[in-house]
């Protein structure tokens, strides 16, 4: 029989919360959205004023990457710093991911010796079984199913610049990927309306959203004219032809997508006031035209920023609670 010297935590303590994970947007309730986001507007507020704000001292973020990432890298490991942690950065190339260790395996390694993990990865079903298999909360950071860390930003985003977003109208042009899945997710728990204009065999898969076609705010409506999805939209977005995955797709969807390009004559038909926004990485004269994304009602670059400020708060959320 061995016995642990105090001090050395060899099992989770008995008792203890179950952890929460962040694999969709859908995982949390409008009311957790509405603490998030303000929560977020908080810690940006510190961030802006230079004040210190070090809840996560000693807390370790382990940082997964199957795929290229920016924003997502900078953002995540930026801000653990701010929280006071430090950070752990692997990829597929540079870990034993890239030489076929289980994913279960690696979950149960990496969460013995970290607080929580973000994974950027292919399928969903990836995420969930490193989740299942997990000590510590894990967080979404890209699959090709979802993009929740980015929604939340953009909705951040949006109130911070015209006010609560609940009974707005979001217009999505481009591809049923990964962010519209999301989008659709975000409407049916923070109460917009959402339309959706996708060229033929690139639709939403209204399953993988678990989100239902309908008329009214909580749910979306689809357009097979982008125009016609802009018209009066208080917010116009969309993303990449081609998402990380899909290369082969590349030239059959540059014909496909060749009349969902955000122009001007989308965003005149837009509320007067509408906004602009894209994820990034954007390719100007494929997706949107160089005088919309670079116009005065585009906000990427603050949406980019607001990456790492909600995170933040999603971050200091998983880890200690609601904090008053
Ligand atoms: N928007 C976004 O997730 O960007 P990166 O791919 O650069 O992380
Ligand atoms: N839909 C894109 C988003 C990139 C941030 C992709 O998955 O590549």
């Amino acid at each position: 029989m061995s016995t642990a010297p105090q001090g050395i935590a060899t099992t989770v303590p008995q008792g203890a919360p179950p952890v929460r994970h962040y694999l969709q947007f859908a995982d949390f309730s409008t009311e957790e959205y509405h603490y998030l986001l303000e929560r977020a507007a908080f810690i940006k507020n510190k961030f802006k004023t230079y004040v210190r704000h070090h809840p996560l001292v000693d807390r370790t973020l382990a940082m997964i990457f199957e795929k290229a990432s920016t924003r997502t890298r900078v953002s995540f490991e930026a801000g653990m710093y701010q929280l006071g942690g430090s950070v752990v950065h692997l990829t597929t190339g540079d870990s034993q991911l890239g030489r076929s260790e289980p994913i279960e395996d690696s979950a149960k390694v990496i969460s013995r010796m970290t607080d929580i993990v973000m994974i950027r990865t292919f399928e969903q079903t990836k995420l969930e079984r490193f989740a299942a298999n997990s000590r510590v909360p894990v967080i979404n950071g890209l699959t090709n199913e979802f993009h929740p860390c980015q929604i939340l930003a953009d909705i951040f985003t949006y109130i911070e610049h015209r006010g609560p977003i609940a009974g707005k109208t979001v217009a999505w042009v481009g591809d049923g990927n990964n962010m519209a899945n999301t989008w659709l997710q975000a409407a049916a728990l923070l109460g917009f309306h959402l339309r959706v204009s996708t060229p033929s065999g690139y639709e939403v898969n209204e399953k993988t959203a678990a989100a239902p076609l309908g008329t009214g705010a909580s749910s979306y409506q689809t357009y097979s004219n982008p125009l016609d999805a802009c018209r009066g939209a208080d917010l116009v977005t969309t993303d990449v032809w081609t998402s990380m995955g899909y290369e082969a797709e590349n030239e059959a969807r540059r014909t496909a997508f060749a009349a969902w390009c955000v122009n001007r004559d989308m965003m005149a038909v837009a509320a007067p006031d509408a906004l602009f926004m894209h994820c990034l990485p954007a390719h100007r004269g494929e997706e949107v035209e160089a005088e919309v994304i670079d116009g005065p009602q585009s906000v990427v670059w603050e949406e980019a920023e607001n990456r790492m400020h909600v995170q933040k708060a999603l971050m200091e959320y998983l880890l200690l609670g609601r904090q008053s």
